[in-house]
């Protein structure tokens, strides 16, 4: 039988490790497409890897994947797709800052088990206004426990009296009364609420919701069939869906080191803001900007760190040692790696500045792991391929672009020559700074027309669901571990070997001299 060889040293003299690659060119910057990584002895199958991450004590996800904190790519729809894939959702924050706590509410309260605040009606109302109700709020359900006045349950308003027909009636007129409604009392939830009401479920076929109420019949819960469901099937996939503590989805938060009319920064504002956020049950606050390595946003960190020693802080963006030293000691847990790779950036046009990606994710990860932090690889990544060469050196990515055109990101559709397209701008391009963004580019915002955009306009064609998005992006990420050899991340990282590639080298990388008919996606 072969035996296999752990060190050969004619791959060592081509293929180096990290330290030894990137010291070699330290006089040009590379990014993802001027290397390949050298594959490896293995005996890991692509789908038996693990791609289950910590970025911060409190903080795990189970892919490392992160949207982008930007208003045409995150709000609660794409984050409530992301952490129920196993990533995370940073919410944008150029919106009033009520709406992005109730975002963040919307994340948090999306399927756990028991909504604990379900929506509710009134036996006085009129069935058109609770299908206006639902209209102007967009429910996709149809049905309501109704209460009185002091919370008790008098009823379950059902779907199928919820109709343009019955608009003149009163609730009161359609609910199925009390008396045949199933509903148990809080206490007999026992240890385990999931499976108590999966239990009743299997018990009471064709019953779908099991309203949860007190000793004094006050509504108190509801738990629909669908969710516990969902629940238990999701404990047996592989990238289970990332949870807190109270089986919650996880969701992230941006905000900047927004300054007041005077030109400082607005400590009691942003406290305020991120306090609230944390009480809403938020699970990580990114501090997020163009300079991370900048005065402003050291003492936003500070300021957070100081007043919520538990809250896992995300800072940036930065691309040099020192910026993540500085971060760091400043009491951030992970540092945003990036400065003009975005596929919607021009700051390295506009002001001459940044480095090409993956020379900083390296530098900056010798500096991380001194601090004892983690770096998040942030912009420039268009295929699985990146975010495998990403993750050599990084513990997660963020992306943009790549989910710009899922149905789950902001914005409408709209069809030009036959092809549905969706925005995507920069948070640094003058539309996005006009709707709030400018203090990320340490712009005021009162002054549009001095704004120097350092980012575009752009439309992106429209992807299928996040989901398959996704998918094809972790098949390739554990493709890449497998030839390397790597059963987790931590592996990854270590066993990477690297070598540049040529311009004729890249050509050959991708399909050539063959006429496409479909492509890979
Ligand atoms: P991708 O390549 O995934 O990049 O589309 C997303 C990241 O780009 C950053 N970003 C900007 N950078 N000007 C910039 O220089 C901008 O207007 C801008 N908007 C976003 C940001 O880090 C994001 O995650």
């Amino acid at each position: 039988m072969a035996v296999k060889q752990e060190f050969n040293p004619i791959d060592a003299e081509f293929y180096l490790p990290a330290a030894a690659f990137f010291t070699a060119h330290r006089s040009l910057a590379l990014t993802y497409d001027d290397i390949t990584l050298a594959t490896l002895y293995s005996e890991i199958l692509p789908r038996d890897t693990q791609l289950d991450v910590q970025l911060a004590e409190g903080l795990n996800l189970n892919i490392p994947v992160i949207s982008a904190d930007m208003d045409t790519v995150t709000e609660s729809r794409m984050a409530i797709a992301m952490a129920l894939n196993g990533g995370l959702g940073l919410i944008h924050y150029n919106m009033p800052e009520k709406q992005q706590l109730s975002e963040l509410s919307r994340v948090k309260n999306h399927v756990h088990g028991l909504i604990q605040d379900p929506i509710k009606v009134a036996p006085e109302q009129l069935i058109g206004e609770v299908l206006e109700m639902i209209e102007k709020r967009k429910f996709a359900f149809g049905t309501f426990p109704v209460v009185d006045a002091d919370g008790r349950l008098v009823g379950l308003l059902s779907g199928h009296v919820v109709k343009p027909r019955y608009s003149k009636r009163k609730v009161a007129e359609a609910l199925t009364p009390r008396n045949q409604v199933h509903a148990i009392k809080q206490q007999e939830l026992g240890t385990n609420p999931v499976a108590r009401a999966d239990k009743f479920f299997t018990d009471h076929p064709g019953i779908h919701k099991l309203l949860v109420v007190d000793e004094e019949d006050r509504l108190r819960g509801l738990f629909t069939m669908s969710d516990v469901e969902r629940i238990t099937q999701e404990r047996s996939a592989q990238f289970r869906p990332a949870r807190d503590s109270r089986f919650r989805l996880l969701c992230g938060a941006a905000v900047s080191a927004t300054r007041n009319a005077f030109g400082d920064l607005d400590r009691e504002r942003i406290l305020t803001h991120v306090q609230a956020l944390a009480e809403r049950g938020v699970d990580v606050v990114a501090v997020s900007t163009a300079h991370g390595y900048s005065k402003g946003v050291g003492e936003t960190v500070k300021m957070l760190r100081d007043a919520l020693p538990r809250l896992p802080l995300i800072a940036g963006n930065v691309t040099s040692a020192a910026g993540v030293e500085y971060l760091a000691d400043c009491g951030a847990n992970a540092i945003k790696v990036g400065q003009g790779p975005g596929s919607i950036c021009t700051t390295r046009i506009v002001a001459g500045v940044g480095i090409p990606q993956l020379t900083a994710l390296h530098v900056c990860s010798r500096a991380a792991e001194q601090k004892g932090v983690t770096i998040i690889a942030d912009g420039g990544i268009t295929k699985s391929g990146d975010i495998v060469k990403a993750l050599t050196l990084a513990q997660a990515v963020i992306c943009g672009g790549l989910f710009a055109g899922c149905p789950e990101a902001p914005g409408q559709m709209m069809e030009i020559g036959g092809k549905l397209y969706k925005q995507y701008r920069g948070m640094g391009s003058v539309a996005a700074m006009k709707a709030g963004s400018a203090a990320r580019y340490g712009h005021l915002t009162d002054n549009t027309q001095k704004l120097a955009p350092e980012g575009v306009e752009a439309l992106k064609e429209v992807s299928p669901s996040l989901d398959l998005v996704l998918t094809q992006l972790i098949g390739g990420i554990q493709s890449g571990m497998g030839y390397l050899g790597a059963a987790n991340l931590a592996q990854l990282r270590q066993k990477a070997r690297y070598i540049r590639v040529s311009p004729a080298g890249m050509r050959e990388a991708a399909p050539h001299d063959v006429v496409e008919v479909k492509t890979g996606s």
